[in-house]
């Protein structure tokens, strides 16, 4: 057995042997929101992986890997973020000549200043531009658009820092730094070594003596979709919808629309009027709508919060359902003037904070809300391989490993709500459980001929001998086979051992086989009958003894004798009495041997048969010599008395008396009274 346990291991390191010519390399990993595809599916050395990004996101680092000789991916990994710096508050150290810090934010990348289009400061000390993405984001790439040649110094010593303060440029952590001069007019990628997480990003002219102008800079994470991703089916193409903190905005800012006309329009989309906003959303909501204010043609922009009914109440609820708990109401807001303005809208007469009006008003613009529909393109690790591709809310993914790896981590992840994977990609780890040994008087099969991760174990017995334990262990997560090994027991049981005096009946000789004792004649088994058969092939229990029980020859009757039923007097034995003619048994006449080895009762005798003593009647008197069996009694009577019926009785052996009516079971006096006064009449 054993040599066949180690054939089957040497095929395994013949195969990995052969495979190691031609060195394969895992799936490649792929960052969230990015789909590769290979040149091959089978990926040998020289297979190429080119990653493209979902819509919206950019790609950096690298767009394709090879897979190398030593099976490992070359190439710079990729890097698929969307830029959340775009219109939101910039600040600059100082600005001059028209080059306001919103420029640096704007979405035009020109490089000609123009007076208006790059941002500037004026020449100074370490000068300084910022902007507050209103939020934290992992920022890991930050591309900066330089201004064009000529008549403005180039850009210098630049240092990007990414972090919480606001104010303290230096207490945040650095994304990077570049020494020397940066050419102008181009646009060049910054990347942090590592993501870094904040809400302000700042460049800085580190030590230098300077004007900083900057033409565009755009901040890419992640972690916030694109505006791609928010299309809700059904909203037209030229209606803008932007994306923030994980919410899809519509800004319905050309039409006009009363409370219900507008809400509905929003939930024709599968959305809602804004709601459930405050702090970054607010100030997200308030910096778009002062953006767009000379276009907008009402200052109203309604906002999902209704009063709740009655004059009394005071309480505001956003459509959701919820109570709004830090309205930001305008100055003397909410008013209810005339006690009919149940509705709320931003302000845009009061910096956008809230007004109380009539839901009526059918002229007040509006914005939409919506949760992404779906997911972006899911990230994974190395090795790991996803089932599913549904990346709708609600939908889940699976993680797989190759074979011989187990995956560490989520196994799978749901689109949530927010239109964000669930958890976290998991990876893979390479797990060998190693070889198992081999088991005594049994055989030991590994499927697939592996000892990897998930690898199956198989052992079987060989004749006679039966498993104990579980047949199949699988290799674990720590790289330890499950459970034990089992164990083949010899499970044939030999004759079972003999008992003196007994006779041993076998039906069979398996494992819950019985073996059971019958003691011979005379005998009485002490313990249990039978013994049972074992794995290991050992009867169990203790084998009862026969013992020998003897009553011993009863002794001799006196007019009498006993026969031995079964020519015995040992335990069971019977012993049967009866006396000679005209004599009587008095006790029992058959004894039966007992356990304790005595009789079941005393010894019997023989009595010589007697008839009761007869009633002698009136008038009469009786001549008798004894009442035994075969004696005569004579009735006679006395003077005056006539004699009728028989004269004598005789004994007879029943212990009856004869007399004139043979067949009556008793005497009666009238029966056998022969004396009769001759006037009685009878
Ligand atoms: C990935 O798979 C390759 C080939 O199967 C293997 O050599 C490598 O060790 C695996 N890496 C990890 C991290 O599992
Ligand atoms: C912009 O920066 C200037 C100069 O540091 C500062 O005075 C001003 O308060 C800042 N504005 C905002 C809105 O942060
Ligand atoms: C900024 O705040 C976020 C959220 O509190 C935190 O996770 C992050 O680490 C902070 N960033 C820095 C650089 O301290
Ligand atoms: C199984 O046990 C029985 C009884 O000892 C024996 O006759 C038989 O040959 C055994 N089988 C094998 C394969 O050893
Ligand atoms: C003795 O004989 C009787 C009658 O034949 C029988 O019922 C009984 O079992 C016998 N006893 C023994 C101990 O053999």
């Amino acid at each position: 057995m054993y040599m066949c346990v180690g054939l089957v291991i040497w095929s395994a390191v013949f195969v990995t042997t052969q495979a190691q010519g031609e060195k394969r390399c895992g799936h490649p990993a792929v960052p969230p929101n990015a789909r590769v595809t290979l040149s091959s599916n089978d990926i040998v050395p020289g297979t190429l992986a080119t990653y493209e990004c979902d819509d919206g996101y950019e790609l950096f680092g690298g767009h394709q890997k090879e897979c190398t000789l030593k099976g490992e991916w070359k190439g710079d990994s990729p890097f698929c973020g969307t830029n959340v710096a775009f219109r939101k508050p910039a600040n600059q150290s100082t600005t001059v000549r028209g080059g306001s810090a919103s420029n640096g934010n704007d979405g035009e990348k020109t490089t000609e200043h123009d007076g208006k289009r790059c941002t500037e400061t004026q020449r100074e000390a370490s000068p300084w531009w910022q902007v507050d993405l209103l939020r934290h984001y992992a920022v890991k790439v930050v591309r900066v658009t330089t201004r064009g040649c000529c008549g403005h110094q180039p850009l210098q010593d630049l240092e990007i820092r990414v972090g919480n303060s606001s104010t303290d440029l230096q207490r945040n952590p650095l994304c990077a730094w570049f020494p020397g001069t940066i050419d102008e007019g181009i646009t060049k990628t910054f990347t942090c070594a590592r993501p870094l997480i904040g809400q302000h990003v700042f460049l800085q002219l580190v030590g230098v003596e300077g004007s900083l102008s900057l033409c565009e800079v755009e901040i890419f994470t992640t972690e916030e979709f694109s505006n791609d991703r928010c299309a809700p089916a059904g909203v037209s193409a030229d209606i803008e919808l932007a994306a923030f903190s994980r919410n899809c905005y519509e800004f319905n800012v050309a039409k006009g629309a009363s409370f219900e006309e507008a809400r509905k329009q929003c939930q024709s989309h599968g959305g809602d009027l804004i709601h459930d906003f405050q702090g970054a959303t607010s100030s997200y909501l308030t910096q778009e709508l002062e953006r767009r204010k000379s276009q907008l043609k009402t200052q109203l922009v309604w906002i999902g919060a209704q009063k709740d009914p009655g004059l009394t109440s005071r309480t505001w609820r956003w459509v959701d359902g919820e109570t709004v708990t830090k309205p930001t109401w305008g100055k003397d807001q909410p008013n209810n003037y005339n006690g009919e303005q149940n509705c709320a809208v931003l302000d845009g007469g009061r910096a956008w904070l809230w007004n109380d009006v009539g839901c009526n008003l059918d002229y007040l613009h509006w914005i939409c809300q919506y949760l992404p529909p779906s997911c972006g393109s899911p990230d994974k690790l190395l090795n790991t391989t996803i089932e599913g591709n549904n990346y709708k809310v609600g939908a889940v993914i699976a993680y797989k490993c190759p074979e011989g790896h187990m995956l560490l981590g989520d196994k799978t992840r749901e689109c949530k709500k927010d239109g964000f994977w669930s958890g976290a990609a998991p990876s893979c780890k390479y797990v060998d459980c190693g070889g198992l040994t081999s088991i005594q008087d049994g055989e030991l099969s590994l499927i697939d001929s592996r000892t990897t991760h998930d690898a199956r174990a198989v052992y079987s017995c060989r004749e006679n001998y039966t498993l104990v334990g579980e047949s199949e262990r699988t290799c674990g997560d720590e790289g330890v086979w499950d459970g034990e090994a089992p164990k083949c027991l010899f499970d044939w049981c030999p004759d079972p051992p003999p008992v003196a005096s007994a006779t041993v009946t076998v039906d069979g000789h398996k494992d819950g086989s019985l073996a059971t004792y019958t003691c011979q004649n005379g005998f009485i088994l002490f313990g249990q009958q039978s013994v049972t058969c074992t794995l290991g092939g050992v009867w169990t229990g203790t084998t009862p003894s026969c013992k020998y029980v003897d009553c011993g020859t009863p002794a001799q009757v006196y007019k009498g004798s006993f026969r031995l039923l079964n020519g015995t007097t040992t335990y069971g034995s019977l012993a049967q009495f009866n006396c000679e003619n005209d004599y009587w048994l008095a006790g029992a006449e058959m004894l039966t041997c007992n356990r304790d080895g005595k009789w079941s009762h005393d010894i019997p005798s023989c009595e010589l048969i007697t008839c009761d003593t007869p009633e002698v009647p009136a008038g009469g008197y009786m001549e008798a010599y004894d009442y035994n069996v075969h004696s005569t009694i004579d009735f006679h009577c006395e003077k005056g008395h006539k004699l009728v019926g028989e004269h004598s009785l005789i004994c007879q052996p029943d212990g009856e008396w004869s007399g004139s009516r043979p067949n009556a079971n008793t005497l009666t006096v009238e029966s056998y009274r022969p004396c009769h006064t001759g006037r009685q009449n009878w």
